[in-house]
């Protein structure tokens, strides 16, 4: 069996293509991407944890490639010990249970504004009108930009993950080049304005840090508003377009969660683990280290499989099945050790709003067609492209 993340089938669904390898191959040498995969859950979780032995460097690159805008600053996700730990205080308070709890009432408000206009027998596409909008909302009013500017937003932070999905024509590169640019402009206006007149958003304590400690940059800053666009928006999109998914051919659960609104955490934990936004993310090797009877060589690429780590059959018992009941502590949806999601509770707290305010909305939801669905073009990032639905109100 070849394993390419590339091939049509193994987009529409990549996870027999895993179990394949987690039973085969577990380290595996993925031609077209020239990276070693890694697929079981014992190796993810320590390769993740040894940061010495698989460095973080290749993330960004991976990810922004020519479109880096900022190439010569650390990027958080992408830096290693002991550059990582000051760098991730610095955000980490804005992003704690507690602060993030404080956001409940306005999500709540954003999630009712945007199924307000929502009509039985409307156009509604779940990605389009309602997951999409909504962490682009809430992270833009975190930053403190307007987020009435969510649609440029999504247009710049799409641009901003293009690269994920493979080869960027020419002439399309020079279009994402200019977006980024348009990006990183309004970003560095936000920036000076809030240096000329401080507000209580997450922009003025960022430009705080720098000015105080000089722990940031002023591209250091811009770096991590890049970054919190990057990591906040899609994956939470994907994490509630893949929920509404599973539902929808899950009937008995889905019954189960309507008549028990409580359980709405705990399907969102089995969803990370079931279907995980986040299947893949890069390392590098810094040193020749044996994983799986294989070793791999130091200077080259690895794949860490998150999407497989999480179906492995050594540590989630009959893993290809969805069950409410699961509620599993151990999953890798978030990553693991150091570089353990920063937004975890914002996620979990948007989630649950959203699945809360759609749930109770709409007794009866079901997809407006049955054409196979289409998935987000990339094998780091797995949601479907757009969720047409049918609602009716009690
Ligand atoms: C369901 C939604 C989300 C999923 C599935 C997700 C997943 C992940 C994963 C797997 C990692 C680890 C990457 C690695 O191992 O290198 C990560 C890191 C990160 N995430 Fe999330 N994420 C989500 C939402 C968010 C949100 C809402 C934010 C912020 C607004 C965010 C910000 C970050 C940041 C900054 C990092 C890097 C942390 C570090 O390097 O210390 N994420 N996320």
């Amino acid at each position: 069996m070849e394993f390419n993340p590339f091939a049509p089938e193994v987009k529409q669904n990549p996870y027999p293509y895993y179990a394949h390898l987690r039973n085969h191959s577990p380290v595996y040498w993925v031609e077209s991407l020239q990276a070693w995969a890694v697929s079981r859950y014992e190796d993810v979780a320590y390769i993740a944890k040894n940061t010495q032995l698989f460095s973080s460097a290749p993330i960004i690159p991976a990810i922004l490639g020519e479109l880096n805008p900022v190439p010569e600053v650390k990027w958080l996700i992408s830096t290693d010990p002991p550059a990582h730990m000051p760098l991730r205080k610095l955000v980490n308070k804005a992003f704690t249970p507690r602060m993030v709890a404080a956001l409940e009432p306005r999500i709540k408000q954003i999630a009712a504004q945007l199924l307000e206009g929502v009509e039985q027998g409307a156009d509604f596409d779940l990605v389009r009108d309602f997951s999409t909008p909504l962490p682009m909302m809430v992270i833009a009013e975190m930053l403190g930009v307007d987020s009435e500017r969510y649609r440029d937003f999504k247009r710049w932070s799409d641009d901003l993950m293009r690269m994920t999905g493979g080869a960027v024509a020419p002439t399309e590169l020079e279009r994402l080049r200019a977006s980024v640019a348009d990006l990183s402009r309004y970003f560095a206006q936000v920036i000076e304005e809030r240096r000329r007149n401080p507000k209580e958003d997450l922009i003025t304590a960022l430009v705080r840090a720098e000015e105080e400690s000089q722990a940031l940059s002023a591209r250091e800053v811009l770096a991590m508003c890049l970054l919190l666009l990057i990591a906040g928006n899609e994956t939470t999109t994907n994490l509630l377009g893949n929920t509404v998914v599973t539902l929808l051919s899950h009937p008995p659960e889905i019954a189960k969660v309507r008549a028990e609104l409580s359980l709405v955490p705990q399907m969102i934990e089995e969803m990370l683990r079931y279907l995980s936004p986040v299947q893949a993310i890069f390392r590098l090797a810094t040193t020749d280290t044996e994983i799986a009877g294989s070793t791999i060589p130091a200077g080259s690429k690895v794949l860490i499989l998150y999407g497989s780590a999480n179906r492995d059959e050594r540590q989630f018992p009959d893993p290809d099945t969805f069950d409410l009941a699961r509620n599993p502590q151990d999953h890798l949806g978030f990553g693991f050790g150091i570089h353990y999601c920063l937004g975890a509770p914002l996620a979990r707290l948007e989630a649950r709003v959203a699945m809360d305010a759609l749930l109770s909305r709409f007794p009866h939801l079901q997809r407006r067609d049955h054409q196979p669905l289409e998935w987000v073009d990339s094998f780091v990032i797995r949601g479907p492209k757009t969720l047409p639905l049918e609602i009716r109100r009690g």
